[in-house]
This record gives C-alpha cells, sequence and structure tokens, in this order.
C-alpha cells in the first residue's frame, strides 16, 4: 500500500486570523520504505501526519490511499510521542487496544501480541499498567500497538522525542529491525536531524510555516548508521548540509521585521 498526497494545504481560522500551516504539499511513499518528515519546529509537521491518518481534514488537496489489500485492516496507525498509552489498562490489553473493534476474540488478540510484546523485551509486564513502566518500556508498547493492528502503513510523531539519548538510540535500532521484519511503511515525524539521517531510506525536508516541501534526500549510507561508524564523514556532511537548510528556515522565522 502507498500514500499519495495530492497539494495538501491547511489553514486554521482562530479567533486571531488564520494560521496558514500548510502549503502544497505533495509526495508518494513507497513499499515498506522508512520516510522520514524532518522539518524545524512549527512547521506543520503534526498537522501533515494527523491529515495523513484521516483525523484532519486539508483546507484544500486530498491523500489517496493506493493499493489498500484488506478493508477489515486499518491503513494507518499511529504512534505518538507521549500520552500515547492508556494508563487504566494493562501491557498486553494496550498492546492488543485496536483488535478488538475488528471483532478479534481475546485469545487470538493475545496470540497476534505476543511475539509482538516479545520482541519489545515486554514479555515479563503484560499484566503491568503504564505507569509501572519506564518512558522507555511505554515506548515500546506504542510501538508493538502499531505493529499488532495490522495497518500496513505506520505514522510515528517524534515517538523517541522525550527519551533520554541512550533509550533513543536503542528503540531506533529495534524499531529498523522490526520494520523491516514486518515489511511495513513508515512516516515519521522528526525535528532531529541525526534521527532522520540514522533512519529514513528518504528524507522530505520541510520549509518553516506554511510548511512546504524543502528538498528530498534519499539517504544511501548503509546501516548501522551513526557519527562514529563506517560512513561517518558521509554521516557528518549530509548532516551538516541538512542543518544548513534547517538554519535557513528558522532564520526566516525568527529575523527581525523590517
Ligand atoms: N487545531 C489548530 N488550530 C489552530 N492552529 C493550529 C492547530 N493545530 C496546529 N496549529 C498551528 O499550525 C502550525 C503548525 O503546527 P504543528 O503541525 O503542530 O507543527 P509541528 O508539528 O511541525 O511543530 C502551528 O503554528 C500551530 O500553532
Ligand atoms: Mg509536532
Amino acid at each position: 500500500m502507498k500514500i499519495d498526497c495530492r497539494q495538501i494545504s491547511k489553514r486554521f481560522q482562530t479567533k486571531n486570523g488564520i494560521i496558514h500551516a500548510l502549503s502544497n504539499i505533495s509526495f508518494k511513499t513507497n513499499e515498506q520504505e522508512f520516510l522520514c518528515i524532518l522539518g524545524p519546529s512549527g512547521c506543520g509537521k503534526t498537522t501533515l501526519l494527523r491529515i495523513i491518518a484521516g483525523i484532519l481534514q486539508p483546507t484544500e488537496g486530498k491523500v489517496i490511499y493506493e493499493g489498500v489489500k484488506d478493508n477489515n485492516k486499518p491503513a494507518t496507525a499511529l504512534v505518538f510521542q507521549e500520552h500515547g498509552v492508556f494508563p487504566w489498562i494493562n501491557v498486553i490489553d494496550n498492546v492488543c487496544f485496536g483488535l478488538e473493534t475488528q471483532k478479534i476474540s481475546r485469545k487470538d488478540r493475545y496470540g497476534m501480541a505476543m511475539p509482538l510484546i516479545e520482541k519489545m523485551h515486554l514479555a515479563g509486564f503484560t499484566k503491568n499498567y503504564p505507569h509501572q513502566l519506564s518512558s522507555g518500556m511505554k515506548q515500546r508498547v506504542g510501538l508493538a500497538r502499531a505493529f499488532v493492528s495490522g495497518a500496513e502503513i505506520l505514522l510515528m510523531d517524534e515517538p523517541f522525542a522525550s527519551l533520554d539519548a541512550q533509550m533513543r538510540v536503542i528503540l531506533q535500532e529495534e524499531l529498523l529491525n522490526i520494520q523491516r521484519e514486518y515489511r511495513k511503511s513508515v512516516i515519521y515525524i522528526t525535528h532531529d536531524i541525526e534521527e532522520a539521517i540514522t533512519l529514513a531510506d528518504r528524507i522530505i525536508l520541510m520549509t518553516a510555516r506554511p510548511g512546504q516541501i524543502k528538498q528530498e534526500i534519499n539517504v544511501n549510507l548503509s546501516r548501522p548508521r551513526n557519527v562514529n561508524g563506517e560512513h561517518a564523514s558521509e554521516f557528518i556532511s549530509m548532516r551538516n548540509e541538512i542543518w544548513r537548510q534547517i538554519k535557513e528556515e528558522v532564520d526566516k522565522t525568527t529575523a527581525p521585521l523590517s
């Protein structure tokens, strides 16, 4: 399945006037692609993801879900930065959340969830509640749920932004492994340049608000990728080039009015 965004624009009407959040965004995902959408804070990334998820209507343009294989399964599943797990539900039922509405029995739900729970190192915690988990484990619950949902395209909005640096690296690696294994496409939002280079097959770089596509970058470095790895110099020069472009955008928003 592919997502085809066609000329998406979004304006919000507020009591202080119109906020132009997105302008003429067009792109298409590839099968099993890890696509990162990278841009400065406030450029409209979350708005774009909500439009792709179908929970917000664009002012102009449309999102086409191409080649949907199974209408009984959700086309997309969302993973948020925080508050993605329900505090009153234990781990296994959090992971299964969504399957109930697909009329899958409890026994089958648990059967589907357990392999993901094991992969996400949550096997000893199935009956625990979110307040008993670290933030890294809560994000693992959110990831497991997205993979269990059966959605072909996973939408992630800065899921690791609030984690410490070590945990972020560990979860990035686990996410890449599981994405390969389950052959999902991911649209992953981030404002973190290194995270985008580490994860992405392709990066879509956005301008400052109203968010437009500034550039598309194919990341062809072998994995695992990091600033100390085999391709350190390519990694660093890509990071510096993207930083230069993002700074251009940030400077636009902070330039003194003339
Ligand atoms: N529901 C809304 N009503 C009014 N303005 C909104 C709404 N949602 C987002 N915005 C505005 O749209 C712009 C883009 O927001 P957002 O998509 O959250 O950016 P990002 O995720 O890139 O930080 C911001 O200026 C934000 O204040
Ligand atoms: Mg956001």
